[in-house]
C-alpha cells in the first residue's frame, strides 16, 4: 500500500484533538456545576461550544445566559477523570445511564477543585485552572436540524468572552495581553484520550472506556437517508473479505 493511499472509514465520534474545557454554570438553587467538554473553538472573543442538549450544563447556560470556560493544564487529567462519568442532572438520562454516568451534586468536592468568584457572571471560576474565561451567551444553534429524529439532540452555544484570567506565570514577558505559548500546556482530547504538547498520552482517560460506537446515533438519521450514511459498514465489509 502506498503512503498516500486513503481508506474510507466512518468514525462514530469526530474528536480530532481539541482542548479540554471545564465549563462552570449555575444550577437552579445557586450552586454551581462543572462539566468537561472539548467541543470548543474561539475566534476573536467569541467562542462556540458544542453540547449534548440533555446535559445539565447547556440547560443551565440557556437559562442563565452565563458560564465560565476554565482551561485545565496537561497535568490535570486526574481532575477531569473524576468528572468524566458524572452529570449534574437528576435523574440521569437513559442515554447516560447506558454509558454508566451517575448523578453528582457537588462536582467540586468530587474533582478536588476549588471555586473563585467571577467578576461579571454568577458561575464561579476554578482556581486550579491556569486560564478562566467569563462568558455570556450571544446565540444558540441547533445541530442536525435537517434530521427530524435527531433535531435538538446536539446544540452549539455561542458565547462572548467578557473577561480572561490567566496565571501570571503564563504571560509573555514584555507584552501586557499575551500568553506565552512556550509556557502554556493545555490538555487536549483526541478520540476520548488525553494528550499534551509532549509526546504521547499524558494520562489514561476514564471517558476512553466508553465504546465509541455508543455515539453512532449522533452520526445519522433513521428516517432521512444521506450519502455516506452506511460508510461505517465499508471497513467492516473489507475486514471480513
Ligand atoms: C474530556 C471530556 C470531553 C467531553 N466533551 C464533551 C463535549 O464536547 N460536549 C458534550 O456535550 N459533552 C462532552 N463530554 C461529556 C460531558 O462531560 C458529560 O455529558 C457530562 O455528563 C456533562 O455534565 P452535566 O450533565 O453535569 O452538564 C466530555 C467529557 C469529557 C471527560
Amino acid at each position: 500500500m502506498s503512503s498516500t493511499e486513503h481508506t474510507i472509514i466512518s468514525p462514530a465520534i469526530m474528536y480530532w484533538g481539541t482542548p479540554v474545557v471545564l465549563v462552570t454554570s449555575e444550577n437552579e438553587d445557586g450552586t454551581s456545576n462543572i462539566a468537561p467538554i472539548s467541543s470548543a473553538w474561539w475566534l476573536g472573543h467569541s467562542c462556540v461550544l458544542g453540547f449534548g442538549a440533555e446535559s445539565k450544563t447547556p440547560q443551565n447556560i440557556l437559562r442563565t445566559k452565563q458560564c465560565v470556560l476554565n482551561l485545565p493544564s496537561d497535568a490535570m487529567g486526574d481532575h477531569v477523570n473524576k468528572l468524566a462519568d458524572t452529570t449534574g442532572s437528576d435523574p440521569v438520562s437513559a442515554s447516560k445511564t447506558s454509558r454508566n454516568y451517575r448523578f453528582v451534586k457537588d462536582k467540586w468536592a468530587r474533582a478536588g477543585l476549588h471555586p473563585q468568584p467571577s467578576s461579571f457572571v454568577a458561575p464561579q471560576r476554578i482556581a486550579e485552572c491556569p486560564v478562566q474565561m467569563e462568558c455570556q451567551v450571544t446565540a444558540v444553534h441547533e445541530l442536525m436540524g435537517d434530521l427530524p429524529d435527531r433535531r435538538g439532540l446536539l446544540i452549539a452555544i455561542e458565547v462572548r468572552v467578557l473577561r480572561t484570567h490567566v496565571l501570571q506565570s503564563l504571560r509573555m514577558e514584555g507584552y501586557p495581553n499575551r500568553v506565552d505559548p512556550d509556557k502554556w500546556r493545555p490538555l487536549f482530547m483526541s478520540f476520548q484520550q488525553f494528550y499534551g504538547f509532549r509526546d504521547g498520552k499524558v494520562a489514561s482517560s476514564v471517558l476512553g472506556r466508553i465504546n465509541e460506537e455508543q455515539y453512532r446515533a449522533f452520526t445519522k438519521s433513521d428516517v432521512k437517508k444521506l450519502p455516506g450514511d452506511d460508510d461505517d459498514q465499508i471497513a467492516v465489509a473489507e475486514d471480513r473479505a
